[in-house]
């Protein structure tokens, strides 16, 4: 009979030591210590109030538990790999302290439903906190937007230049993603916040639980409605796991910009000495490390989310122990994106835009549409306008002059529609001015969509 194992009163043999390492998960999940105590407090309290446990055996579990959290929080807790995980490391210590009557916490629960418990609250903490992190950085992009509503610089699609756009409509830009990713956490949120305790081992507990009351007990708002599907889900991880991958992607896209950004070639912008690190053989090196470590963690997240998925797929009915892979890959998303969403806070509010630069590269061929449109709006079919203007744009590549030392003359030998005040839309704040629909990049637009994104609050 194996004495020290909650289960052993059914076994004749040790557990091999093998399968206590194998096994144990109490060097990960202990990350979940104090949800699980408050969790069993919560049952303490329901199982009071079922009379399943008198007021005083209540007050003994409680205060045992409340000890043991003090000494976890002070560093102060032996766990014990033999003893499994986070909740019987609990309950062992618990009955050490309080005796025979700490074995009655376990009463009408099952590690199932428990585990399930403590991981949605445990992510109900997270995720609070990860929005909280997003709407720092929402803060940083809107500052920086409104900080910069003059400065003009080529929009880019397939990474060649594009139309010219105001800089603070790319910070802006980044910004709609994070809200998006904000949103994403938010519906993640309301889905998981609901109570699985009460559904014990997988359906349900014989003894007269209230569900509601230990429910409104631990902050959720709602109790789940099937205890097969409650012990068995972990979709609400795995939609946490995706909310956070999108979000590293859309990290990863900004980080990937401003890399490009900040190299020598494009001089956009000047990165924060501080955030930035040398070269141990260059000394001309300065490298934009966490930039490049957000994208590359990116792919561990991506890497969390697929664990998760592969370990949930063709998983039988109800609760398997695979399922206590779920944790892991967790945990290192959490602290990925957590780190990842302080490090780009830090790397926007201390960054410098090189407005000259900017500018230089925002005029010449990227006002070309423009030109078409002006023939347009001189009657010409747009398709024709293209032609016309393609030529010219071509005639400019061969002399290699810039678009904007064009003189009317030169204009008129493509077409003689061409007139004195083609010559105005010949600069990039003017084009930019001239994309005044809901949205675009005209100062004025761009103002209300900076007075919106002040006023918001989530
Ligand atoms: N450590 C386990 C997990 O994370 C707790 C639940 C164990 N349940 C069981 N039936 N063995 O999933």
């Amino acid at each position: 009979m194996s004495e020290n194992k909650p289960w052993g009163g059914r076994f004749s043999e040790q557990t091999d030591k093998f399968v206590e390492e194998f096994t144990e998960s109490v060097s990960f999940d202990k990350e979940l210590a104090e949800v699980d105590i408050k969790q069993s407090i919560a049952h303490t309290k329901t199982l009071l109030k079922a009379k399943v446990l008198t007021e005083d055996e209540a007050q003994k579990i409680i205060d045992g538990l409340y000890s043991i959290l003090e000494d976890i929080k002070k560093g102060n807790f032996e766990w014990k790999r033999e003893v499994e995980d986070v909740h019987m490391n609990v309950e062992r210590e618990l009955t050490n302290r309080i005796g025979r009557v700490g074995g009655k916490l376990h009463t009408a629960r099952s590690r199932n439903d428990q585990v399930a418990t403590d991981f949605r609250l445990y992510l109900k903490g997270q995720i609070k906190e990860i929005i909280g992190l997003l709407k720092a950085l929402r803060k940083a992009l809107t500052q920086k937007a409104e900080e910069t509503p003059d400065i003009i610089v080529s929009g880019y699609t397939h990474l060649q230049k594009a139309q010219p756009i105001r800089l603070a409509h790319w910070f802006l830009a980044y910004r709609e993603m994070f809200i998006r990713d904000t949103q994403r956490f938010l519906d993640t949120y309301r889905r998981l916040d609901a109570s699985p305790l009460g559904c014990g081992a997988l359906a349900g507990v014989d003894f007269p639980l209230d569900r509601f009351y230990t429910a409104r007990n631990l902050g959720f708002s709602r109790v789940t409605r099937n205890s097969l599907s409650a012990t068995a889900d972990r979709d609400f991880a795995l939609e946490f796991l995706n909310a956070c991958n999108i979000t590293m992607l859309h990290l990863s896209r900004l980080a990937e910009d401003l890399i490009i950004w900040a190299s020598e070639e494009f001089g956009y912008v000047d990165l924060p000495d501080k955030l930035c690190t040398g070269s141990s053989i260059m000394p001309n090196k300065k490298n934009p490390d966490v930039l490049e470590l957000i994208r590359g963690k990116t792919g561990r997240v991506l890497g969390d989310y697929v664990a998760l998925s592969t370990v949930l797929k063709g998983l039988p009915m109800a609760y398997n122990r695979d399922l206590q892979e779920d944790k892991e890959p967790v945990f290192d998303a959490v602290r990925t994106l957590k780190g990842s969403l302080i490090g780009m806070r830090k790397i926007i509010e201390g960054l410098k835009p090189k407005r000259e630069r900017m500018e230089e590269n925002a005029g010449n061929l990227t006002l070309a549409t423009d030109l078409a449109n002006y023939l347009v709006q001189k009657g010409v079919p747009f398709r024709e306008a293209h032609q016309i203007v393609g030529k010219l744009v071509s005639y400019v590549l061969q002399k290699g002059k810039r678009m904007e030392d064009l003189s009317l003359e030169e204009l008129k030998e493509f077409s003689s529609l061409f007139g004195e005040d083609a010559l105005l839309l010949l600069k990039p704040s003017v084009v930019a001015d001239r994309r005044a629909t809901y949205g675009g990049t005209a100062k004025k637009e761009i103002k209300r969509q900076i007075g919106n994104a002040l006023k918001e609050d989530f």
